[in-house]
């Protein structure tokens, strides 16, 4: 038995899988997120804690003889958010998450540095790691005059669960400390940001061992001795893993809080100007590229607060399959943009509000937005050269159906549908587990999940959307000129 324990924004999900990497059963807990100012987004590390600990407690309430049988934990999590340890291993302040976007002029000034670009594969965008502590540097000195350490936030359960403070190549690829095509630390880039070696966790491959479970902690938990932790990976890679996106031509989108449309490669090819984000896979000699929109699933929760009707009742008034685009957009902009825009001023915007418009009309403009920003991902990453010509759904905002087929229209290909539920990141970091621990190769282990529906685009409404797609990104620039 082994666990895929994902540590999401919304929430913690643990999966038990069988030896043949079969789901069992799952634990969830979820989490919030604080937005102190607009711009901030922080989680304390206890709470991710608390939830993990709780998932792991269902488990084995839920299903003792299996757990009894546990002989591996692998892990995946929301990426680049910076955990500041002091020389104790005490956490110094609230995480400061992947769409915290106080540090914009921090990122600003490292993009430009000499070599950031080239050696990390990447714009610095301001919701990755390294510009957050720089941010913290010049805000809070006191904090920063303490970090013996920053650790990923999987990584950090990592330590909790182990005492051993490793990261794996996908998360850390996020850093901008790391040379990406390397896979190794970068002396220059750390140098160029103000940290030391010595505050990086060691480096691991996604699928390399940690180290057991501590035994005080596997006895509080009621989990056998000798369980492995197995180090797993940022979030996308891992939901790479647990669809079998590991060759060049296989990806996914990802329709979760953020929305993410990915590219498993063979080589290292990036191309930082597009705005894609190239990154190490979970496993080795592989590597990955996406676009990443900030607000996917957010943006419907967000339409789902300010009316106070729940985000699946706001799709389900949609019906299950589309019609011809509506006239109002919306630019889902509302934490700021990466692809294409690197953009983290910009706000949402609603245009063409009409005085005989309904709910359903912002509800339908929501989603088409977001379909939209993942075209415009679509297009950055062929800029790559990276080519999809089909791609598998994952993500809470797959499981409508209308949304489902508005993305095969927008993106123009066909979307798999999986059969088995939506495990991603949680059965990719199991995956990972059961490489690790038993070394079976992950191309024997990752493979294609069966399709329950392929859903195809309305070659009737194509040109249509089309049309309306080009209207929303002649919308940016206006809206980027507002003051
Ligand atoms: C990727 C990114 C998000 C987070 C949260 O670069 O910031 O997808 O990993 O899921």
């Amino acid at each position: 038995m082994f666990i895929g324990l994902d540590l999401g924004t919304s929430g913690v999900r643990a999966l038990l899988v069988d030896d043949a990497g079969k789901a069992v059963h799952s634990a969830e807990a979820a989490l919030t997120v604080a937005h102190p100012h607009p711009g901030w987004s922080e989680q304390d590390p206890a709470d991710w804690v608390a939830a993990a600990t709780a998932t792991l407690r269902q488990l084995r309430n839920d299903k003792p003889d299996e757990m009894a049988r546990l002989r591996g934990i692998g892990l995946s999590g929301h990426m680049h958010g910076a955990t500041l340890l002091d020389e104790g291993g005490e956490v110094l302040r609230p995480c400061l998450l992947w769409n915290d976007t106080r540090s914009h002029e921090q990122a600003q000034q490292f993009d430009a540095l000499p070599g950031m670009r080239e050696i990390s594969g990447n714009i610095v965008f301001p919701g990755f790691t390294a510009p957050k502590v720089a941010w913290v540097a010049e805000n809070e000195p006191d904090v920063f005059a303490q970090v013996a350490n920053v650790l990923l936030p999987k990584d950090y359960l990592s330590y909790w669960l182990t005492g051993r403070m490793v990261s794996d190549m996908s998360d850390s690829a996020g850093t901008s400390w790391l040379d990406v095509g390397a896979r190794a630390w970068s002396p220059e880039l750390l140098a160029a940001t103000g940290m030391r070696a010595d505050q990086m966790p060691d480096l691991a491959e996604g699928s390399d061992v940690v180290g057991p479970l501590r035994s005080d902690l596997a006895a509080d938990l009621g989990l056998p001795e000798g369980v492995q932790v197995v180090a797993g990976g940022g979030d996308n890679a891992a939901s790479a893993c647990g669809v079998g996106a590991l060759a060049e031509g296989d990806g996914f989108v990802s329709l979760g809080t953020s929305g993410v449309l990915l590219a498993a490669r063979d080589g290292f090819a990036p191309r930082a100007e597009s705005a894609v984000h190239t990154f190490c896979h979970a496993i080795p000699d592989t590597w990955y590229q996406m676009g990443v929109i900030l607000s996917a699933t957010d943006s419907l929760n967000w339409l789902s607060r300010v009316t106070g009707v729940g985000a699946a009742e706001l799709t389900r008034e949609l019906g299950d399959t589309i019609t011809k685009p509506g006239t109002l957009r919306f630019l889902p902009y509302l934490s700021g943009e990466r692809t294409p825009h690197n953009d983290s001023a910009v706000r949402g915007a609603f245009v063409g509000l009409d005085i005989a418009m309904e709910r359903t009309d912002m509800t339908r403009a929501v989603v088409e937005g977001v379909s939209f920003a993942l075209r415009d991902s679509l297009e950055a990453l062929r800029l790559t050269g990276a080519d999809l010509s089909r791609v598998l759904a994952i993500g809470g905002g797959a499981r409508s159906r209308y949304w489902v087929e508005l993305l095969a229209t927008v993106l123009n290909m066909p979307v798999d549908l999986p059969e088995q539920g939506d495990f991603g990141a949680a059965l990719g970091a199991a995956r990972l587990a059961i490489c690790g621990v038993t070394g079976a190769a992950p191309s024997d282990v990752m493979t294609k999940p069966p399709i329950a529906e392929t859903i195809a685009p309305r070659a009737d409404l194509s040109a249509a959307y089309d049309d309306a797609y080009a209207a929303f990104a002649a919308s940016y620039p206006t809206l980027k000129a507002m003051p």
